[in-house]
């Protein structure tokens, strides 16, 4: 699985996402609530941006006439036609064996060991032999 670098941390603070193409792949990434999740941005119901929808959360009830939200910020609603996907796995709660939207792993890692800097410094090879520095030019 090839990384690819979406962004700074500090250009996608919690409530964010970004949306990028990734070898020919429409995808977009999510801050939530700290934590980040990728999601293949086409809606498996008739190919809509499904990830340019509202973030919602998720009404569930127990008991006729309650009504409990969980998951606040972590529900994708589509905009075309308001089917629900959860952030996290890609879940639809509208026939969840039927249809699910491709997850990407995403997470933040150190900066020195995904970006190398534009500027490289000519370099010039060196031993040392017998005592003596030698360079080679
Ligand atoms: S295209 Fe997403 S619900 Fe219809």
């Amino acid at each position: 699985m090839a990384r690819h670098v979406i962004a700074p941390v500090d250009e996608m603070p919690p409530g964010t996402r970004k949306f990028l193409e990734i070898d020919g792949r429409p995808i977009a990434v999510f801050n939530i609530k700290g934590e980040y999740f990728g999601l293949m941005n086409r809606c498996p119901h008739q190919g809509a941006a499904l990830c340019e929808g509202p973030l919602i959360g998720l009404a569930q009830s127990k008991d006729p006439g309650e009504i409990e939200y969980t998951k606040l910020g972590e529900i994708i609603r589509c905009p075309w036609h308001g089917w629900e996907f959860d952030i996290r796995t890609g879940q639809s709660y509208c026939d969840p064996r039927r249809f699910r939207v491709k997850a990407y792993p995403a997470h933040v890692e150190p900066g020195a060991s995904v970006v190398k800097g534009p500027y490289v410094a000519e370099t010039i090879p060196v031993k040392v032999e017998s005592d003596y520095v030698v360079v080679e030019l």
